[in-house]
Parts: C-alpha cells; structure tokens; sequence
C-alpha cells in the first residue's frame, strides 16, 4: 500500500468511527428527542476546539457474538478541547454503540483522560447516557466502574468534576455521578435509579413509572441528588459552560475574575422596603441576593431542593463567591434535614475550588419534630458547623433578620472563624425567639401574674427590646459593624477585597472526618 493509499484508508477508517453504531442507530437516537455524543460534546466546547482520543480503541471480547459487534471507539468520545476558552476534558457515552453499555475499553478510556484531566488541573465533564455495565463481558465492565468510581474520589476537590446525565443511569452506574461535584440532568432525558421499576415491583410491590422513580425532576426535587435541570439539551449545556465560568480550573487556582462588573457603590434603598416591619411575616431572600451581587446573575444550584435554604454563584466586583442563605418565605427558612446537607455540600464545593462565601442569614433555628430527631437532625446538622468551621475561604455575612440559637452559630458566625459578619439594623440575635424565651425565664411570674397574658406580652416586649437587636452581638465583638440594608453591596466588596489574600491554614493531619 503507497503512502498515499495509507492516507487514504486512515481518512476513510476515521469518517466511519464518526458513525457510531451507524446511520440506523443515529436516527433511533435522534428519534427518541436525544442528541448523539458527538452533537453533545459540539455543545459544550467552544467551536471547533474538541480533540479527540482513543478514537480507534475496540472491545476485545468474543463471547455472546460480540466478535462481530466491534465498532472503532466503542461506546464512549473521549477528549479536551476549550470551554469559554480555557481547557476542559470530557467523556461523551454514545447510545448507538451497543446503547452506550460500558466494556472494559471505554472505561479505561474515561480513566485515561480523567488522569489527564488531572495531572493537567482542568475540569472534566462526564456526560451519561449508557445501558450499563456491558453485560457480555461480565466482570471487566464492573472492574471498569470501580476504577471510574476510584478516579472520581481521588480527583475530587482537585479538579472540578461535572456530570450531565442525558439517558439512562441505572444500578451502580449512578455512583460515579453521585461522586462527582454537581450533577445536571434533561427531562425527559435524564433517568438515574438504583434499580428499574420492574424491580421495584417485584420487590416492595410498588408501582412507579421509570419518569416517576428515576427522572430529572424527582432527582432535582425529592432526593436531591441533580443540582441542574434543564427543559432540552441546548439550555443544559449551556448551563454546564456558564458553571464553569464561575470556578477555578483546580484546587490551586483561583476562579477567574470578569470585568463585566456594575458600580460598586451602588445604593439600593429599596433593600430595607423588602423586609416587613413585623418579624414574623415572609419576604422573599432572593430579591436582596438579586439587588446586591453583580448584574443580577445569580446561578442559584439545587434550586429544586430544600427551598428554605438559597445557594448557587454569583460574583462581587467581578470576583467569583457562593451564596448561602435562608428563603424566609418557604418554612421560614428553618434549618432542617435537607437544607443542612444542602448547605455544607455547597460550602465544602467552594472551599475546595477557593470561591469565598458570602451568607445571608435569617434563620429561626433548626426544625424540631420527631419526624426531623429521628432521621438524624442532629448528625445532618452537624454537617453545618463542620463545613464552615473547617473552611478556609474568606467568610463574610449578614445577619437580615433572625439568627437564633445553634441556627445563628451555624451560619458562619465568629466562632466558626467568620472573617466579617454585618448585620442590618432589623438583626434579632439571640439564643431563642421572645415568646419562647419569656414563657421559660418568666415562666413562674407569668403563672403567679393576675393579668398573666398582658404580663406575658410585657416581658415579651421587653426581651425584645433588650436582647432582639444586632447591638449587643455587636458591643460583644460578634458582630463587626451594623450597616444600613442600602450600602451591602460596597461594604461586602470591600471586605471580599480586603480578604483576596486571606491565607489560613488547618492543623495537620490525615483528612477530618465529617458527620455522615
Ligand atoms: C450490552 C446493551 C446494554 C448493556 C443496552 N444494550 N444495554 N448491551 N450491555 N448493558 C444494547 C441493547 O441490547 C440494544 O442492542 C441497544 O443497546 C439499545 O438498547 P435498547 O434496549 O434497544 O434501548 P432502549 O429501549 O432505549 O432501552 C434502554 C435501556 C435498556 C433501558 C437502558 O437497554 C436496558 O434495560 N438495558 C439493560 C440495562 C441493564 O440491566 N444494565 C446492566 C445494569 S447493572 P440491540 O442490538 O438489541 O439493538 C450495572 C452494574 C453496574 O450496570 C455496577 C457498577 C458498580
């Protein structure tokens, strides 16, 4: 064969591993409403910067005919290429290769560049849509998850690591996203379960459709286990690119800094129109948050999930920060289950990558019930404190209105090494709410009072007056300055600048062993 033919033969070999599992199958793909993984990855990187690897990797198991089912690269893109210009690896599970099912090859595939992702500290990007452990070739395939799941832990809080699933997710397969640092899912599309609804059935006697049991709205909205969803394809990755904006590329690095800032002494005097003047009435949290980061682009994560806790992206002066926060106006934004795992898998996520966090705190404490006591309040809770006592980034706050109790320590108070704490003016800062703590202290002059419900609201009034109030947390050092609702904007930028250095370091030691 001339040189010229080899030419020829590689262009020819390389058009045909663009097929996939061919024509046929792209349609059926197609038809389903589902993109091909390689339209997939056109989305997520930048024009024309994809490169790809393994691109002629083939299986070599023969049992169950698979002699003759060989495709080049089997059921997985893999590659780098640029995402808002800055390097990014991938993996791409293609359906119409024996319906994305993983075989040994494909997974040393991912491994591959999961390694690369990692010895060159840029992000990676897993996108699922697979049938599964390839299941003629039994134990290779398994062995194959396990060495994904490896990778997953080993990489993770060194790079960010990001997984779109847009198919099927099922048994095991689910762990290697659940690993990772955010999961985005399609409706429709998107399905993760531990085991089918056939099984289900046969198990627990339940009847559940695979939508129902394992689609993107109840992973987004019950389990919590999908922090995006998205209506198609395009919004999703959309999504993942504007995500990536707002982290660094690796542990090491800082998130990048845009200059697409609005003015940084920006006075918003609506801010205090939004509170109501009675404390026990709702407002809506995420219309401060809006009126004071940058442009109003706020990238809230696990939106659908524990609505009485806020926290997603945003930017200060153009520098990257993680907003925490309560939402008043969902169970008065009460700290229960859900939104304590919510909340410390969220400042762990920014420790790690070095996004600083900002937090708003209104918080009448942690929910009491039995229903909370006995799934663990407390262990879940714990979680809380440890993630922000353990974090290193600068930690800057603002007490709104509530901050009661164990609630008022957890969210990033002194104690916690909180680097600046504000409160509004409105602050109530106590270890209990008024009626509660005037029904305990005062309990016997109530009870022995003639006029023992005019009593009880005088000794409410005047625990109120006393000790509801930002001033004496801040006669004590707790809290730094007490700032009108209209200048937070330019006081949180100028403490985040003031904190860009900020380098402290833990005690040594192998890894902290946070409550699980
Ligand atoms: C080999 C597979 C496969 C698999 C699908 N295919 N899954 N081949 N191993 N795991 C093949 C099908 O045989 C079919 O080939 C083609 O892919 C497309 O599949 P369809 O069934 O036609 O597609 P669809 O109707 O969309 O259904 C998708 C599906 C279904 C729901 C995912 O394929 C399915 O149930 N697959 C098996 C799922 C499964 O039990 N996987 C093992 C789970 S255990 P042909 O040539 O017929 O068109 C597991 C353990 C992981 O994964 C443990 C990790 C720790």
């Amino acid at each position: 064969m001339s040189n010229k033919q080899r030419l020829s033969q590689l262009n020819e070999y390389r058009k045909k591993t663009r097929q996939g599992g061919g024509a046929k199958r792209i349609e059926a793909q197609h038809s389903k409403g589902k993109l091909t993984a390689r339209e997939r990855i056109d989305l997520l990187f930048d024009a024309g910067t994809f490169e790809e690897i393994g691109t002629f990797a083939i299986h070599r198991c023969v049992d169950f005919g698979m002699a003759e089912q060989q495709y080049a690269g089997d059921s997985v893109v893999v590659g780098y290429g640029r995402v808002n210009n800055r390097l990014c690896f991938a993996f791409s599970q293609d359906f119409t290769v024996l319906g994305g099912s993983l075989s040994e090859i494909a997974s040393r595939k991912i491994c591959g560049v999961m390694d690369l992702a990692a010895s060159s500290g840029a992000p990676f990007v897993g996108i699922l849509d697979s049938g599964g452990a390839r299941i003629q070739e039994g134990i290779d395939s398994l062995n194959g998850y396990g060495e994904i799941f490896t990778r997953n832990t080993l990489y993770s809080g060194v790079i960010p690591q990001i997984s779109v699933i847009v198919g099927p997710t099922a048994g095991g397969a689910v762990y290697s996203p659940a690993i990772t640092d955010f999961i985005f899912m399609v409706k429709g599309l998107g399905q993760s379960y531990i085991t089918g609804p056939d099984v289900v059935e046969a198990v627990t006697g339940e009847k559940v459709s695979l939508e129902e049991l394992g689609g993107a709205t109840v992973n987004a909205s019950k389990s919590g286990n999908c922090h995006f969803v998205y209506e198609n394809e395009e919004e999703c990755f959309d999504g993942v690119r504007s995500l990536l904006g707002f982290l660094p590329q690796n542990h090491n690095e800082s998130p990048v800094t845009s200059d697409n800032y609005d003015d940084i002494n920006r006075q918003e005097e609506e801010l205090i129109d939004i509170i109501p003047d009675n404390s026990a009435q709702a407002y809506d949290m995420k219309k401060i948050i809006l009126k004071v980061i940058d442009n109003a682009d706020f990238l809230e994560v696990h939106q659908k999930f524990a609505g009485n806790f806020i926290v997603g992206f945003a930017r200060f002066a153009g520098e990257s920060v993680g907003i925490l926060a309560q939402q008043p106006s969902y169970m008065a934004g009460v700290l229960d289950i859900d939104a304590s795992d919510k909340a410390a898998r969220f400042v762990r996520t920014c420790d790690c990558f070095n996004v600083p966090l900002v937090t708003f705190v209104d918080v009448p404490g942690y929910m009491p019930g039995t229903d909370q006591e006995f799934r663990g309040i407390i262990r879940h809770g714990a979680k809380l404190l440890f993630a922000y006592a353990e974090a290193t980034v600068p930690k800057v706050s603002v007490i709104i209105r509530k901050a009661y109790g164990g609630a008022y320590i957890a969210m990033s108070s002194k104690s916690l090494r909180g680097d600046i704490n504000y409160a509004w003016p409105m602050a109530e800062i106590a270890v209990m709410g008024p009626e509660a703590a005037v029904g305990f202290v005062n309990r016997q002059e109530i009870s022995e009072a003639k006029d023992n419900k005019e009593t009880k609201q005088r000794l409410i009034d005047e625990y109120r007056e006393r000790f509801t109030n930002p001033y004496m947390a801040a006669a004590r050092g707790y809290i730094d300055d007490v700032i009108a609702p209209c200048d937070t904007r330019y006081k949180l930028i100028k403490a985040l600048q003031m904190l860009k250095n900020k380098d402290i370091t833990n005690p040594p030691r192998k890894h902290g062993n946070i409550p699980l």
